[in-house]
């Protein structure tokens, strides 16, 4: 075991750090209070190489390991999470071709991804199917070789901003996950069209919307993987995805424990700084333990995946560990600021709202649960 980073992922880690401090944290307030998409800033994460990490570098991508996405990933979300989901998101919406596209469908898709700056968006949850995705709607009815999609997805990240979606649409509902396919549906194809806009508590720098589907063509070439192996594509997918929820996490836990440290050297009560009180103290101790031990986590079930094992145990684990420690010390973290921690004009009021969506998104931390006790009660 070893647990340093090598030289070049440390540059990496220092490459996405120096990112986040200058391009990132100066705006990320005024970025929460407009909700506006940070479409610019994003697009110089890409040209950095930060984002569409997954594209291999024989399709003309940087090709990096889930480990390497962790550790940018934590970075980036130290500056400003939404920030961070957005550019995760793009490798969510790339790793269905990943994992289940053929040479040529990588050819075709992930070449103009590496060449150009394209945003990817991943569209699986449905206004009547979130955790129950074997029981998702949207339908592909079969025409000659082609598929015609209808329907809607909700909470689509990037979904208004997309130039590419991933889509799983069922050809059978009454067949649930064995119905299901996975599609690549690019964005300008006719019939496709965002929707409402989410106006939510937190990340608001992320693009989440409704996406419908009215009367979509998409020729079976664009199909990844076989008829009916849609849900196990999505459940890849999120294995793959759920360590950089892990690190996403943690990059807002660390930025709420800076917060802490440097605010509680500096305000004094009864006449000494607070970071001098025990009860100050014993809340910073257990934001660094909890930081500590989610990324252990992350890294070891991001470690397991670049390895090929199947993690979705330590997938879950991680992304619910780290996600519920962010919470917890995003919350203390206003505590620790007391009044002040309430109010705008401090940053982690804004910490404690993003931190929650960690706990919802890319499977609730009950779904976590769930995957987790299963896989335990069939060892
Ligand atoms: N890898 C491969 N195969 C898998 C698998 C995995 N990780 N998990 C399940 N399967 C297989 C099973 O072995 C089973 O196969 P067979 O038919 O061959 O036996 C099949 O898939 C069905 O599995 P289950 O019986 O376990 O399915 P289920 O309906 O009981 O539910 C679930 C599974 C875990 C609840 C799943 O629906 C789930 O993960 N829900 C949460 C959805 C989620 O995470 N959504 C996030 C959306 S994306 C997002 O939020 C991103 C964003 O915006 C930033």
């Amino acid at each position: 075991m070893d647990f340093e980073f090598s030289d070049e992922q440390k540059i990496l880690q220092d490459t996405a750090h120096r990112f986040a401090a200058e391009e990132i944290k100066p705006v990320a307030a005024q970025f929460d209070v407009s909700g506006e998409f940070p479409r610019e800033i994003i697009k110089k994460a890409w040209e950095l190489g930060l984002s569409s990490t997954c594209i291999p570098e024989e399709y003309g991508g940087v090709g990096l390991s889930i480990l390497d996405s962790c550790i940018v990933t934590e970075e980036l979300a130290w500056g400003c999470s939404g920030f961070g989901t957005s550019i995760m998101a793009n490798d969510l919406g790339l790793t269905p071709i990943l994992v289940a596209g053929t040479d040529t469908q990588k050819k075709e898709w992930f070449t103009p991804c590496s060449q150009e700056f394209k945003i990817v968006s991943f569209c699986l949850s449905e206004p009547a199917a979130g955790s129950d995705v074997a029981g998702l709607q949207l339908h592909a009815e079969k025409d000659g070789d082609d598929y015609i999609l209808n329907g809607t997805k909700a909470w689509i990240t990037n979904g208004g901003v997309a130039d590419l979606y991933t889509v799983f649409a069922t050809l059978d509902r009454a067949s649930r996950h064995k119905g299901i396919c996975a599609f690549v549906v690019p964005a300008g194809t006719p019939g496709v069209s965002a929707g409402k806009k989410e106006d939510k508590m937190g990340q608001r720098a992320s693009d989440t919307c409704l996406v419908h589907f009215d009367n979509v063509r998409v020729p079976s070439a664009q199909r990844l993987g076989a008829e009916g192996e849609g849900f196990k594509v999505a459940m890849k997918t999120l294995d793959r995805t759920r360590p950089p929820i892990g690190a996403l996490a943690g990059g807002i836990a660390r930025r709420a424990l800076d917060e802490c440290v440097d605010y509680a050297k500096e305000r004094k009560a009864f006449g000494f700084p607070i970071a001098e009180f025990q009860a100050v103290q014993f809340m910073i101790a257990d934001m660094a333990k909890e930081i500590e031990a989610g990324r252990l986590l992350t890294l070891r079930s991001a470690w397991m995946v670049d390895a090929g094992m199947r993690a979705s145990k330590f997938s879950s684990i991680a992304k619910c560990f780290a996600t519920d420690a962010a919470m917890r010390i995003a919350t203390d973290a206003v505590q620790v600021f007391g009044g002040n921690g309430y109010t705008r004009e401090y940053p982690v009021e804004k910490l404690m709202r993003d931190a929650k969506l960690m706990q919802i998104y890319e499977g609730t931390n009950q779904i976590q649960r769930l995957v987790i006790a299963r896989e335990v009660l069939k060892e």
